[in-house]
């Protein structure tokens, strides 16, 4: 009986969706769309129509899920130019555009597309793009997902309730590592880190829980599109919100809301938060400190938490100094560094693995490369901007420096510390040595007491002559020794135990020194 019911709740929708999809997924000069009629994708996934943003009752026209409660709008024409009344028509104009027109039938947006043709028709599509068309032939002469000029770029909005075009927009550089960028007024706010063929390398992967969708897209005329598709039943859209931030929205079928997450989540995710030749660790306090062989640019703004200015190098490199002709001294040497976000300004090379680091290293101006999978080798001249300390995947990078400074502050603690441990075993050992040697001084003369009392006894019994002290005296030193040598366990076994002893301060030593060469 259930099953029936719901087989005709099917039908009906089924219904419904045939009788008004085909029809009405689509404008021409003939069927335009007025406020507040709208249109619906073939499958209802999206709608396009006239709304209005919360707290606001300006008019726009937008794109917006249709199958959903909450009004999640993905599209606006007329950011900059809303109705403030309910006069609007969408339509295709005598020119073959897409246009806004207010009551007086002024344009207020158009598709603005100059080899436009007469007969054209738009459809809303099921991916929620809107595409102009040519009736006749199906050539495509505008559409909404890639707004027809040079960069592709998405924009916030200014607010929640004005989706005019806001501080922030987001787009791929496309040179030879692309990286995704947020610019805040041309400037760059937040980096993705490098593309590796499958995700941008400079986000935590905890954060970035669906990775494995996306594909980046070179269409061979300098554009980048980035897109994404799972093979799982998720239902979700990437957004770039007022903040600057990108949302990650999924559908909670059962909440039936959007649960966000965000892609940046820590004051390191700022682009250059540290400066040049700074890292920035959201894991520490402060965050910004300088790579090892760099210190403070300006050490009382540093101090007082302000990184711009960044570090400079502490000691000239080598490969330097042999050039300005002053004696060179060891050779400069290469850092690595950890499950870092590698710096920005990378250049790729070809070089394999293997010739990657010998190819830094040969040329004076690289300061640091890394290699990746997928990626190859990255190498970086001029400045270090915009590193950061992972507490999970990431990079190993390696930074050329001086040989005097490529030991680390954390070596140093560990040489101090094992100073002081093997000082202490060492004093600790000498004075239980001097203790026992004490102790076996003392032990001896209280034995030597002893068999000088037992000798006297023994020679009494031997010896009962008048003469005993005279044979006593005579007797003892040998008799003492071969005592003392065989009999006396105690004297024997002191010595034994400090032998033994010394073989394991030996053995202490050795372990010591081991580990401490490790570390260096
Ligand atoms: C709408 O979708 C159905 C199947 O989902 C398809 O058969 C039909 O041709 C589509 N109509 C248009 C106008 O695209
Ligand atoms: C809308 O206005 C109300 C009252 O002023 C305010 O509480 C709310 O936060 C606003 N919503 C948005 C999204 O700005
Ligand atoms: C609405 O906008 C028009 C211009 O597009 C302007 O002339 C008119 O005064 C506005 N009306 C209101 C109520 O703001
Ligand atoms: C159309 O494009 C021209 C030049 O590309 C520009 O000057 C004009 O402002 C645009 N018009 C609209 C309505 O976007
Ligand atoms: C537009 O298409 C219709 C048929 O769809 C045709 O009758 C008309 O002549 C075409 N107009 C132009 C200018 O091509
Ligand atoms: C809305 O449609 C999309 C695309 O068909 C689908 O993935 C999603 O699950 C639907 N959402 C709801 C709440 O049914
Ligand atoms: C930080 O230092 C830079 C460079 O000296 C300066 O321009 C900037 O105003 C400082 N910022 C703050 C918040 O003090
Ligand atoms: C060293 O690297 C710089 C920057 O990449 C490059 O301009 C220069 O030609 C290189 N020098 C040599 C000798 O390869």
């Amino acid at each position: 009986m259930r099953l029936h019911r719901k087989r005709n709740l099917l039908y009906v929708l089924c219904c419904f969706c045939l009788n008004l999809g085909v029809a009405i997924d689509t404008i021409t000069s003939s069927q335009s769309i007025k406020d507040p009629g709208n249109i619906v994708s073939n499958g209802s996934v999206f709608k396009l129509g006239f709304f209005s943003p919360v707290n606001s009752t300006n008019r726009y026209i937008g794109i917006w899920y249709s199958n959903i409660s909450v009004c999640t709008v993905v599209w606006v024409a007329n950011r900059e130019t809303p109705l403030n009344d309910s006069s609007g028509v969408l339509t295709i104009s005598e020119g073959g555009n897409l246009v806004v027109l207010d009551g007086k039938k002024v344009i207020l947006w158009s598709s603005n597309v100059t080899n436009s043709v007469a007969n054209s028709s738009a459809q809303l599509l099921d991916s929620g793009n809107l595409v102009l068309q040519e009736k006749t032939t199906g050539t495509i002469i505008w559409e909404s997902f890639q707004l027809p000029c040079n960069k592709v770029q998405l924009t916030s909005w200014q607010s929640p309730s004005d989706p005019s075009i806001g501080s922030f927009s987001f787009n791929i550089q496309p040179l030879n590592l692309p990286q995704a960028f947020i610019w805040k007024y041309g400037s760059p706010y937040w980096r993705s880190g490098p593309w590796n063929k499958r995700t941008f390398i400079g986000i935590p992967s905890e954060d970035y829980q669906f990775q494995d969708g996306f594909s980046l897209i070179n269409d061979q005329e300098g554009t980048f599109s980035l897109s994404f598709t799972y093979v799982t039943d998720l239902f979700l859209h990437f957004a770039l919100n007022t903040n600057g931030n990108i949302e990650q929205r999924f559908w909670d079928y059962e909440k039936e809301d959007w649960e966000v997450s965000l892609l940046s989540q820590t004051e390191c995710d700022f682009y250059g938060k540290c400066g040049a030749f700074g890292s920035c660790d959201s894991q520490n306090t402060p965050i910004c400190s300088c790579l090892q062989g760099f210190e403070p640019k300006n050490t009382k703004e540093w101090n007082r938490g302000n990184w711009t200015s960044g570090c400079v190098r502490r000691t000239q490199l080598q490969c330097e100094r042999v050039k300005t002709g002053s004696e060179g001294s060891k050779m400069d040497g290469f850092l690595k560094l950890n499950m870092m976000k590698v710096p920005d300004f990378a250049d790729w090379s070809r070089a394999l693995e293997a010739d990657c680091r010998q190819q830094c290293f040969d040329n004076c101006s690289c300061i640091a490369y890394a290699y990746y999978t997928g990626i190859g080798c990255m190498s970086w001249t001029g400045s270090l901007i915009d590193a950061q300390k992972f507490s999970s995947a990431g990079v190993d990078l390696y930074i050329r420096l001086a040989d005097s400074d490529l030991v680390t502050k954390q070596d140093m603690k560990k040489i101090v510390t094992i100073t002081v441990i093997i000082g202490t075993v060492l004093i600790l050992i000498c004075t239980y040595l001097l203790w026992r040697w004490i102790a076996k001084h003392k032990a001896r003369k209280k034995k030597e007491k002893e068999i000088l009392l037992l000798n006297r006894g023994e020679a009494h019994k031997t010896f009962p002559s008048d003469n005993l002290n005279q044979v006593k005296v005579q007797e003892l030193p040998l008799f003492n020794f071969e005592k003392l040598a065989s009999a006396t366990n105690n004297f024997h076994l002191s010595n034994k135990l400090g032998q033994g002893g010394f073989g394991s301060v030996y053995k202490v030593m050795v372990a010591l020194l081991k580990f401490y060469y490790q570390i260096l």
